[in-house]
């Protein structure tokens, strides 16, 4: 089977490069990509490029060239779901917030959604994927809605997890470690595999492209995430050891990281790691484990939340007690609110629940960061104590500590203390001796990513103090 049309019901940060991507290589293929909210259709529609709602190195070039060739981005989703042959589910899928499972399970309810529209309007056989990151065994739960709720057309349910990384995800898509995708090991189940890993081949050779059983394929990504984080958190967990027996963190990663078993990557240690998936997806693992009556495992994948918390806490409270045990009213300088470089997103960044601890004990977080906006930090800091049930009136009092510049300058200038929360390849450029110069003294730096020149900033007087440094 060949594929001429897909559509993609989601257009966030996984639907939108995904699909410019196979759009790009794929000229022959109608993509369409599709969404809910009308605001980020019309920004992926934005004649300027630079007003695109997802900012990825590369994305823009990728959408300039297929953009109204064979890439399409539009709110109407029926039209586009009546017309696929194969159709893409890479909705949110977040950590319920509600009910049974909250603050644990993924909340599949937008994806539900997503299989009761198709049902309803798909007149014709279609391959469904699950993009979106998902809980093993929820492909079963599609295919029931799909056979119950649909008028008689037949629905293969294909899984298709996306490890692309924010920052690096055109990259990522074009050079592909490898991409997943698991069927039912039927006839039908094979073709429609047979058809995706078509699509996928017209760029990547067949030893990038696995092709497994539907259930291993959704566990593989859980999987995936939680062996990433558990790294982090090792390293973290490590970098506290360091910091009070004086060995340097980042030559123990390199030392370690040299064994090849082991490998280089994933042990930067930081402020902790932040992201839509990571936390979400873990916490989703550790749901299914206790919902499958295996307390053991889920108490052993728990742990690596558990220790981002702490690193993150341990940094905000290091800030507060170098800072001679208070912050009340001090200027505290953040340079960078994205959860990592290269992205505009936001999600769960370490520099949310910092900021938290610090506005808690009365500093005044002054925020820099080159793609996050003033509406976006504040819109993190709400949400976060909406969830935690403060009052309105309280929220808004809280947020008259913070202060969001669209210059470096400005966050720094009279500050008490710097604190680094994303690595952001200009803030080394920075002139730091102008920087000293006017900032209150003792000037103290906290580099919660370890991307200064620490005896550089010595050197002009500062205090330094960074993650797993004796
Ligand atoms: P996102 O929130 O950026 O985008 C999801 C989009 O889906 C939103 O724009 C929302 O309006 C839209 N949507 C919701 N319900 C819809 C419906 N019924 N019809 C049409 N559109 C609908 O999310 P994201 O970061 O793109 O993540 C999507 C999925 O991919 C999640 O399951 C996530 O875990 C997974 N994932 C994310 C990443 C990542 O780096 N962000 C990487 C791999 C996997
Ligand atoms: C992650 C996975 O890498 C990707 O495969 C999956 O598809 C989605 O989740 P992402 O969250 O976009 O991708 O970025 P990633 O590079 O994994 O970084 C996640 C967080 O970990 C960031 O806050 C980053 O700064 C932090 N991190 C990463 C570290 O603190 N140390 C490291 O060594 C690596």
């Amino acid at each position: 089977m060949k594929i001429k049309n897909i559509c993609c019901l989601g257009a966030g940060y996984v639907g939108g490069p995904t699909m410019s991507v196979i759009a790009l290589k794929c000229p022959e293929i109608k993509v369409t990509v599709v969404d809910l909210n009308e605001k980020r259709i019309a920004a992926w529609n934005e004649e300027d490029l630079d007003k695109l709602p997802v900012y990825e190195p590369g994305l823009a070039e990728v959408v300039k060239e297929a953009r109204g060739r064979n890439l399409f981005f539009s709110t109407d989703v029926d039209s586009a779901i009546e017309a696929a042959d194969m159709i893409f589910i890479a909705v949110n899928t977040p950590t319920k917030n509600y009910g049974e499972g909250k603050g644990m399970a993924a909340d599949l309810k937008f994806v539900e959604l997503c299989a009761r529209q198709i049902a309803r309007i798909a007149k014709n056989d279609k391959i469904i994927v699950e993009k979106s990151t998902l809980p093993v065994r929820t492909a079963e739960t599609l295919q029931t809605i799909l056979d119950h709720t649909g008028n008689g057309v037949k629905f293969e349910v294909l899984s298709n997890p996306e490890f692309l990384a924010e920052g690096t995800a055109i990259e990522d898509l074009l050079n592909a470690d490898r991409v997943l995708i698991g069927g039912n090991q039927t006839e039908s189940g094979k073709k429609a595999i047979q058809a995706l890993v078509d699509v996928y081949a017209h760029w990547l050779s067949p030893k990038q492209i696995l092709t497994t059983n539907v259930w291993s394929s959704e566990l593989s990504k859980l999987t995936a995430n939680a062996f990433l984080a558990q790294r982090i958190s090792s390293i973290n967990a490590l970098s506290a050891l360091c910091e009070v027996t004086e060995a340097d963190v980042d030559e123990v990663a390199t030392a370690i990281g040299t064994d090849s078993r082991i490998g280089p990557k994933f042990l930067k240690a930081s402020v902790g790691f932040g992201g839509s998936c990571f936390q979400k997806d873990i916490l989703n693992l550790v749901y299914l484990c206790r919902y499958f009556n295996l307390p053991e495992v889920a108490n052993y994948w728990e742990q690596i939340t558990i220790l981002n918390d702490y690193q993150k806490y341990r940094f905000a409270r290091k800030i507060i007690t170098s800072l001679f045990n208070t912050v009340s009213d001090k200027k505290i300088a953040f340079l960078g609110w994205a959860f990592k470089k290269d992205t505009n997103d936001t999600r769960e960044s370490a520099a949310i629940y910092v900021a938290e601890h610090l506005i808690e004990d009365g500093a005044e977080i002054h925020v820099y960061d080159p793609k996050v906006s003033e509406e976006k930090v504040k819109a993190d800091m709400s949400y976060l104590w909406e969830l935690k049930g403060v009052a309105e009136q309280k929220i808004q009092a809280k947020l008259k500590q913070i202060f969001v510049y669209k210059s470096p300058e400005e966050a720094l200038n009279q500050a008490h203390a710097v604190a680094v929360l994303t690595e952001w390849d200009e803030f080394k450029t920075y002139d730091w001796n102008e920087i000293y110069i006017n900032m209150y003294k003792p000037a103290f730096v906290f580099d919660g990513r370890n991307i200064l020149d620490a005896e550089k900033l010595k050197a002009i007087g500062f205090q330094i103090k960074g993650i797993g440094k004796g």
